[in-house]
């Protein structure tokens, strides 16, 4: 097996990755990958320290692993700005805000598993992991009921082409999905500038108009998707109020979702711990933390360093890349004992939402979702397993994606 791939590429997310990481955490912890001209981080202690240590390891300079992909907007964003934006969206995810989505998201959990439980069957990607997150986000942000397939579509395309940057099709789909929603939402923006409401768009949009976010000026004619703007098309690209909704919506949708998946992935692969968590649905919240570092639904953020630096005796210089590996820092031998296996009672902390600054802002929103319906599919659905051969994967550098898992089960009766 060649060690060096290029990390930033989808294609190379492949069955040989996890021993790929298991070699660089044991030989060669900061490993310099000529082929993604960044640095490889795949210990937990080194993921910690470049995300606790936001002067030294900036995000400004991009934080996907694609380095061409900048200017999303707060995550890339370096201090005070950062936390200038973050402290406005904090009011959207405060636990009171979490607790008025739980009620939410409680009945769009409930709805899908009433479409699927008589069945005895379902592609448990397409039928609950793709809609539980999507509606929940699409209700957040105000997209209407019967656009919900539209805002699917989109961002379906955007995040297609992280990883697949050389692959034109896929990023003109990308950049033209982009400017459907940027002008789709344009539309719901003055509609609650006129009928504010108690919602995430509202906050933004009084954000806005209070002249803290605001409309950047002078970029290049190319997004982040690749494609060509108009001026119009640009003003809205360099939007902070419409960029902050494209990243809510990639960073509340494909993560839950591919965490969604992976947590049954878990359950079905591992019955005697199911069968605990069945009978005792109060170890759920826990073995939710120990699901989300076995299965760690975002891959990989990178930093840059600012300065000549040093690393585990590993020069960095000014301007070079490092790419943090979620995933293999939460298997790191060093922190986890017998880090492979499922133990839903670990405890142990994790790097899932990352650590620092840029700490995940949905995190407790996405263990809300989870806890709500692992614990719903527990009760109604005990007996979920593999239809065909197990989960499909999709290739991502950024998300562990799950294209589709097949599964069946005794139906449910109804009345
Ligand atoms: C299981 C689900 C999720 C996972 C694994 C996850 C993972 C992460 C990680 C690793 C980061 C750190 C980025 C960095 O250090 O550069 C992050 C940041 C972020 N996440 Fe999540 N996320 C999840 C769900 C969500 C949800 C549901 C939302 C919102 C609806 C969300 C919104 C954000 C935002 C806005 C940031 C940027 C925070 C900042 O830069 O200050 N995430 N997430």
């Amino acid at each position: 097996m060649e060690i060096d791939v290029d990390f930033a590429q989808a294609s190379s997310w492949n069955h040989e990755m996890a021993e790929r990481m298991r070699w660089l955490r044991e030989n060669e912890r900061i490993f310099w990958s000529e082929k993604t001209n960044a640095f490889i981080i795949s210990r937990f202690e080194d993921v910690s320290f470049i995300s606790k240590n936001n002067d030294l390891f900036c995000s400004g300079q991009g934080v996907l692993p694609d380095p061409r992909i900048t200017n999303i907007g707060l995550i890339d964003e370096d201090e005070p700005r950062h936390s200038e934006m973050r402290g406005l969206i904090n009011r959207g995810f405060t636990p009171r805000m979490v607790q008025k989505w739980e009620e939410i998201f409680q009945r769009i959990t409930d709805e899908a598993i009433d479409e699927i439980a008589p069945k005895g069957e379902c592609d448990f990607v397409e039928d609950i992991a793709v809609p539980l997150p999507l509606t929940l986000i699409a209700e957040m942000i105000g997209i209407r009921p019967e656009d919900r397939e539209r805002f699917h579509q989109w961002s379906d395309a955007m995040i297609g082409s992280t990883g697949n940057m050389d692959d034109p099709l896929k990023v003109a789909a990308a950049g033209k999905a982009a400017l459907e929603y940027f002008a789709y939402l344009t539309d719901i923006i003055e509609d609650r500038r006129k009928n504010p409401k108690q919602d995430l768009i509202s906050i933004l949009v009084r954000a806005k108009d209070d002249g803290i976010l605001i409309q950047h000026h002078g970029y290049a004619n190319e997004d982040a998707f690749g494609a060509s703007r108009t001026d119009a098309e640009r003003d809205m690209s360099n939007d902070e109020l419409i960029k902050m909704c494209v990243l809510l919506l990639v960073a509340g949708n494909e993560t839950t979702r591919n965490g969604l998946s992976g947590a049954m992935q878990l359950l079905i692969e591992n019955p005697e711990s199911r069968a605990r968590l069945i009978e005792d649905p109060s170890l759920i919240p826990a073995a939710i933390e120990e699901m989300l570092r076995l299965v760690s639904p975002v891959v990989s953020f990178a930093r840059t360093a600012t300065n000549d630096t040093e690393l585990q005796g590993v020069a960095i210089k000014k301007g070079q890349k490092v790419l943090m590996i979620y995933g293999s820092a939460n298997r790191d031998a060093a922190e986890f004992e017998n880090p492979d296996t499922f133990q839903i009672d670990r405890n142990a902390q994790h790097l899932a939402f990352g650590i620092g600054n840029h700490f995940c802002m949905g995190a407790n929103l996405a263990r809300m979702e989870l806890r709500v319906a692992l614990t719903e599919l527990l009760r109604r659905i005990p007996d979920m397993s593999y239809a065909a051969n197990g989960p499909e994967f999709g290739s991502s550098a950024l998300v562990r994606s799950v294209a589709h898992m097949h599964v069946r089960f005794t139906p449910e009766r109804i009345g």
